[in-house]
């Protein structure tokens, strides 16, 4: 089974009004109308108004960069699922490593984000990786196998509603791509693990790349038979290699 690919751009913490309506706009004029795979642009939080607004009626999504596991309430600076849908947001980013490092974020509170972002109708994509020091010890598959369980736990009702990032940490702004075989082995075993967990529903799960994927790579990884898009950070913030990237996922 093929799926559809998704091309996901998260800009991290890039942007202002005046570069982000160039960019838009150049993705907007430069793709094809009606692509061969879903384009989501994951956008800083104070940007989410601009971009709802530039995309409206395109084939561009939405997306958030993260979404708080609490609905409501005395939560200073965070922002809940029922926002981001107030914005017409359809997917968010949860548990990116970077997430996870400088913001202390556990397997057990990545679950509880994408059990919210569900909760809402808003499709979590769900990053795991392992950092350098955890692949030189061998304990790749342990890790991101110990990051994937947590989500199945909490979510594994409406698992078929969820993707999947790989994006291992030594890959992710590095210029260190995984090979199109290392990648496709961790995505192999990720979707063995949704087999487990949804044997009917693992085939049609969307499993991602991300880390370094650019115009020069993104053919070759796309062509792995596990590897269903692509989470992609530096190259998404430059039109022309955003749109080499989404031409290559068919
Ligand atoms: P880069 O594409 O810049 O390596 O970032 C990957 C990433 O972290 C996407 O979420």
């Amino acid at each position: 089974m093929t799926n559809r690919k998704l091309i996901a751009g998260n800009w991290k913490m890039n942007g202002s009004l005046a570069a982000n309506e160039v960019l838009v706009k150049a993705l907007l004029q430069g793709a094809d109308s009606a692509p061969a795979c879903d384009v989501v642009l994951c956008v800083p939080a104070p940007y989410l108004g601009q971009v709802q607004a530039l995309v409206a009626d395109s084939h561009l999504a939405l997306g958030s960069q993260d979404v708080s596991a609490q609905t409501h309430g005395a939560y200073t600076g965070e922002k809940s699922a029922t926002m981001l849908k107030d914005f017409g947001v359809r997917y968010a980013i949860v548990g990116h490593s970077e997430r996870r490092q400088y913001h202390g974020e556990t397997d057990e509170t990545v679950a509880a984000k994408a059990a919210a972002a569900l909760g809402a109708g808003i499709t979590p994509i769900v990053c795991v990786g392992e950092t350098l020091a955890e692949r030189d010890a061998g304990q790749t598959e342990e890790v991101v196998k110990r990051q994937l369980a947590a989500v199945i736990h909490v979510n594994g009702h409406c698992i078929s509603e969820i993707v999947v990032a790989y994006e291992p940490v030594w890959a992710i702004g590095t210029g260190k791509t995984a090979s199109p075989g290392q990648a496709q082995a961790v995505h192999a075993l990720l979707r063995t693990q949704l087999h487990h967990a949804s044997s009917e529903h693992a085939p049609g799960i969307r499993i991602l790349y991300g880390g370094s994927m650019n115009a020069a790579n993104a053919a070759e990884l796309l062509a792995q038979p596990d590897i269903d898009g692509g989470l992609i950070g530096g190259a998404s913030l430059k039109a022309p290699d955003f749109l080499q990237i989404i031409a290559a996922a068919r």
